[in-house]
């Protein structure tokens, strides 16, 4: 962040800018964010939001306009969105809406917004009836990634991050999957270069993915490897108490596991996967006392079920994956034997 950004500053040239932050991202970047700026001429209006989930709510939306409204931000400014997924989510949703329309930056300052939450243009806010039900699509002009603010994300953050960057390595790159493999333990440690490589190259898989299928007509669907079962633990278990990663990362497992039930992969790929997710400290603390039918009935509820049956991204093998309707008669057999094989350990 301290080094010149030239793409930055051409985006806020002669413009006003408004920066989105929380009081603790704030207190670690601010400063670099807002001598970045000021190289441009640019003096930007920050404004804090509370840090965590809760931010994201149209109550905390409804505060950005009225601070951009009193501030006189016009139509020509630019909004930038400095922290995780939920700075960045809410912010591209006042942008979005904000005069019909500001333009908007990203600077992800997790693990999870630099390879994935930034990338995409999905924006949104929750409602008390479920997570990300109000939002736009709205493409940001451009994500502005440093990894060293990385540094200072706690490690339970990071690993959460992680769980993704496995997902791409398993839909789309064996390459990415092998150096994680290989680096597994440079990258617990924090290690820039190692975190340089898989964040650049995930960014490029998400982006790549996107640039097909902005709007989730299919292949964009890939990117819920895993998430079908991991949305039910979040929701089973109230969102919070297991981490979105960790949940993915359980999902995932199982997913592997009904695609060596259904003949789709051998059972070497849910081996490595695993063993891979356990070196990553992502298989830690399985749910206790979280029901087969639970979980099922959660999945039954999400949107992704047609005619009895779930949509599952299976993989094939290692970068490679189909997505295949599976009978709920299937799922919720393989599901019963995963649960009681993991609660043994
Ligand atoms: N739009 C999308 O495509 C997309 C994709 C994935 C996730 N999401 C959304 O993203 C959100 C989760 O994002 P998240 O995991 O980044 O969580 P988050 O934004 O809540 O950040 C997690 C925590 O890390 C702290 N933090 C952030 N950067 C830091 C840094 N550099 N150093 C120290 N602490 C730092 C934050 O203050 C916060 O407490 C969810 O709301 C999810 O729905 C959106
Ligand atoms: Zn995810």
């Amino acid at each position: 962040l301290a080094r010149t950004a030239k793409p930055l500053l051409e985006v806020c040239r002669n413009r006003q800018v408004a920066v989105v932050t929380t009081a603790p991202i704030r207190r670690r970047y601010g400063a670099a964010v807002r001598a970045l700026l000021q190289q441009s001429g640019t003096t930007p209006l920050v404004i804090s939001v509370p840090d965590g989930e809760r931010a994201k709510s149209l109550k905390w939306a409804s505060h950005l306009y009225d601070r951009l409204l009193s501030a006189k931000i016009e139509r020509g400014s630019t909004l930038i969105a400095l922290g995780g997924g939920v700075v960045g989510d809410l912010t591209g949703f006042v942008a979005s809406t904000y005069l019909r329309g500001v333009a908007f930056v990203q600077i992800p300052t997790t693990l999870v917004a630099q390879v994935d939450a930034s990338i995409g243009g999905k924006t949104g806010v929750n409602h008390p009836k479920g997570k990300n039900l109000i939002g736009t699509f709205y493409q940001p002009k451009l994500v502005y990634i440093d990894v060293a603010v990385l540094k200072t994300l706690p490690k339970r953050e990071l690993i959460g991050g992680m769980a993704e960057v496995v997902k791409y390595g398993v839909i789309a790159d064996p390459d990415l999957f092998e150096y994680v493999e290989q680096h597994a333990s440079e990258l617990l440690d924090y290690d820039m270069t190692a975190l340089e490589y898989i964040v650049d190259r995930s960014a490029r898989i998400k982006a790549g993915v996107v640039r097909k299928d902005e709007k989730e007509a299919g292949l964009r669907r890939i990117l819920n490897y895993g998430h079908t079962l991991g949305h039910a633990i979040e929701a089973v278990t109230g969102y919070g108490r297991i981490h979105h990663g960790e949940a993915v990362a359980i999902g995932m497992q199982f997913a592997a596991k009904l695609s060596v039930r259904l003949g789709c992969c051998n059972d070497e790929v849910a081996r490595r996967q695993g063993q891979l997710l356990n070196r990553l400290k992502l298989q830690a603390g399985f749910y206790q006392r979280v029901s087969v039918r639970s979980m099922l009935s959660a999945m039954a509820l999400d949107k992704k079920i047609i005619e009895g049956r779930v949509h599952f991204i299976l993989p094939e093998r290692i970068g490679q994956v189909i997505v295949k309707p599976v009978e709920f008669k299937i799922i919720k057999e393989v599901l019963k034997d995963f649960v009681h094989e993991r609660e043994g350990k």
